[in-house]
């Protein structure tokens, strides 16, 4: 299912990230907001288990998470949604897919994986700004998926509707969130209006 977080906050993070005066101070800092911002509706539905505890007053059953969370950025540019997911979810575990689009091609190369122990059995929440063709998302949750990981949650900023068709047809049970469904690719295959290349803007390469 495609759910779009458009609150009136991120709106306003994400307009300063596509203006292309915006520096990669402020490009980080937003995409770091916003991460933080979309976390908060991607994880409504996780299940919550009882717990006993005692307040400063009396005796309590309370309630805390029942599943173990582990953030997957998409390196490079997925990085940066890290650090926002981060501080709501600070028990959560951090792998990481690295991969690269060839920029002829628009083929995904994945180049690196690391996962944390009993990563099967938790919600793996991938995140990448950019879901453009779709491949590299496609790609990412096939190498989730060949880890025994079934809960799985797609997170992007920014999406062209040929992704997010090629994503939802290759992976009907992943539930994908974005910031903003945008109009269209590019012959070079970039998000239109979209706000470049993501990576780029964030470490300042070129
Ligand atoms: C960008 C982006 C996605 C991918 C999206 O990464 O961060 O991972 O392209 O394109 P797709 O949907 O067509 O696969 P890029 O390959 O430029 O690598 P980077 O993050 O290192 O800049
Ligand atoms: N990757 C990016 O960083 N930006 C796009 O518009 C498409 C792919």
């Amino acid at each position: 299912m495609l759910t779009i977080i458009d609150h009136p906050l991120i709106c306003h993070k994400l307009t300063i990230m596509r203006n292309k005066e915006t520096g990669t101070k402020d490009f980080r800092q937003n995409l770091d907001e916003i991460g933080g911002l979309m976390v908060y509706e991607v994880t409504r539905d996780l299940p919550l288990h009882s717990v006993d505890i005692e307040t400063p007053i009396t005796k309590y059953t309370g309630q805390e998470l029942a599943t173990k969370v582990v953030v997957v950025p998409i390196l490079r540019a997925g990085l940066g949604m890290v650090s926002g997911i981060m501080d709501l979810i600070p028990t959560a575990k951090v792998a990481h897919i690295g991969m690269y689009r060839d920029e002829e091609t628009l083929e995904p190369h994945p180049y690196f994986e690391k996962y944390p122990p009993a990563f099967a059995d938790s919600l793996a929440i991938i995140v990448d700004p950019m879901l453009a063709t779709g491949g590299s998302s496609i790609a990412a949750i096939d190498m989730v998926k060949k880890q025994g990981c079934k809960n799985i949650k797609l997170v992007c900023l920014v999406g062209a509707p040929e992704g997010v068709k090629a994503v939802e047809s290759a992976h009907p049970d992943v539930d994908i969130y974005l910031a903003a469904l945008d109009d269209h690719l590019n012959e070079n295959g970039y998000i239109v209006p979209g706000l470049g290349d993501a990576g780029d803007r964030i470490f300042g390469t070129k």
